[in-house]
């Protein structure tokens, strides 16, 4: 049986990957996409996410635009990563289509309250949208099968050297959701920087055909900004590894530990504390990822992605 997932994200280059790693992969059922603003402003985010769908002719997979600004904090957006429009790098044709009239908010809810089976949420940008979701619709969220989220890390940081993206943008919001109580899976930078994309692998998708060559420029636009900031001679890509999480057991090692983010310095605004040994009482309320089968999740990325025209 497929899994339901809700994908919910910032496109931004890896959520455009993990939305055709769904989209390709028939373990997933994708009931629908929600934006959130982070990597650009959400206006951008939602055409991007409509782009990318209507590139390989799924126009009839649902977008829904939710949070234009985190909960609490100044919107802030990763040009610096993703370039002006959020994707650059490929020559994506302008949106045609638009987003539903439902806010994101409410239609995760109908969604999760309208599926037969349990539903995965897999949120890949920042949590304003599924803190929202808790607030509005505790019903619908306390239906949730579970949260495989992209974001924190145990030891590093990107935005700042205390804090992965998606929490920093909106520590309030990520507080919320380690703190509810649901089956929350954080897969944060410790793992997603051990399972590089390279370009030997984005020259498998060049030749795989026009989607194989769009997400190959991507890649090397995206790689760009890893190889000049950290050396690194491939690219994460952070979102699809969440997303291959939700569906193939396997690929990430995770083990039950506390998190807590840190909503109160400005030094280490919203870093994930990971209680990783064990050092407090505190009962463990989140799934968190520490290892990382990359040859595995790299051949089910490449695999999956080549079978689009
Ligand atoms: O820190 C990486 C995360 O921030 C990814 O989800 C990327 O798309 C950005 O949103
Ligand atoms: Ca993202």
């Amino acid at each position: 049986m497929s899994v339901p997932v809700l994908l919910d994200c910032d496109p931004g280059h890896d959520d455009a990957i993990a939305l055709l790693l769904a989209l390709a992969s028939p373990e997933v059922e994708l009931l629908g996409v929600t934006t959130v603003a982070g990597n650009q402003t959400l206006e951008k985010t939602t055409a991007n996410a409509l782009r990318v769908l209507e590139f390989v002719d799924r126009g009839d997979v649902p977008v829904a635009a939710g949070a234009a600004r985190p909960l609490l904090r100044d919107p802030f957006v990763a040009a610096y990563v993703h370039g002006e429009s959020g994707l650059e790098g490929p020559d994506l044709p302008p949106a045609q289509g638009r987003p539903v009239r439902e806010h994101a908010v409410d239609f995760l809810a109908d969604r999760i309250l309208g599926s037969d089976h349990p539903v995965t949420l897999v949120p890949v940008g920042p949590l304003t949208n599924v803190a929202l979701l808790l607030a509005r619709h505790p019903d619908a969220a306390g239906r949730l099968e579970r949260i495989v989220l992209m974001g924190g890390s145990i030891a590093e940081g990107n935005v700042t050297p205390a804090a992965e993206f998606n929490i920093w943008a909106d520590p309030e919001a990520a507080q919320r959701v380690f703190a509810s109580g649901l089956d929350v899976t954080m897969i944060g930078l410790d793992v997603t920087h051990k399972a590089l994309m390279t370009g030997e692998h984005a020259e498998r998708l060049r030749a795989a055909g026009r989607t194989g060559r769009m997400v190959a420029e991507l890649y090397d636009f995206f790689h760009e900004y890893h190889a000049r900031t950290y050396g690194f001679e491939g690219s994460p890509i952070h979102d699809a590894v969440a997303l291959a999480h939700a569906f193939r057991p396997g690929i990430v090692e995770t083990v039950e530990r506390h998190v807590v983010v840190d909503c109160a310095s400005e030094l280490c605004r919203g870093r994930t504390v990971v209680d990783l040994w064990r050092r407090t009482e505190n009962e463990p309320n989140a799934h968190v990822g520490i290892g990382v089968d990359a040859d595995a999740f790299l051949e089910l990325l490449v695999e999956r992605i080549a079978t689009f025209p």
